[in-house]
């Protein structure tokens, strides 16, 4: 299992948390930026990690901004990709049962580190339910067509 990682500067103080949280499970992280605190546009790392997670299969990513919205908005036009804006535990569990998000998005400003934990551990351990919700994903997908 891979995951991508990005942020821009409003995310960029819990990349380095998330990182390392993700290696102590033994996964493989590509830090795709940005390496500064400068300002910077969330939409350009939204799409490099929602590329790379479209061109790598069986990939994941994580997009930490502000509030998580922005990026998920700009993740999601990148075609074949699913990124969901998760807040708990729950809604990162259902984004993976129900949903099939490869992209974890959230909220530095939103969130604290304790539930940032309980959100990644919620959509690393969480597997698609399948049937009626798999049919419900294929419609999303077919929007695209
Ligand atoms: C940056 O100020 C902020 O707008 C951005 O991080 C994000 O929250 C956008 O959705």
């Amino acid at each position: 299992m891979k995951f991508f990682i990005a942020t821009d500067h409003a995310g960029i103080e819990y990349k380095d948390f998330v990182k390392n949280l993700l290696t102590s499970k033994g996964i493989e992280v590509e830090d795709l930026g940005p390496h500064s605190k400068e300002r910077v546009d969330y939409p350009d790392y939204a799409r490099k990690c929602a590329e790379a997670v479209r061109d790598n299969e069986d990939s994941f990513g994580i997009l930490i901004c502000g509030t998580g919205i922005g990026m998920s908005i700009a993740a999601n036009k990148v075609k074949g990709v699913r990124a969901a804006l998760c807040h708990d535990a729950y809604t990162a569990a259902m984004a993976r049962a129900h949903n099939e998000a490869q992209i974890l998005c959230f909220g530095q400003r939103v969130l604290g580190l304790g539930t940032v934990e309980s959100v990644i551990e919620a959509f690393l351990t969480t597997k698609p339910e399948g049937g009626r919700h798999k049919q419900r994903v294929e419609k999303i997908m077919k929007i695209e067509d």
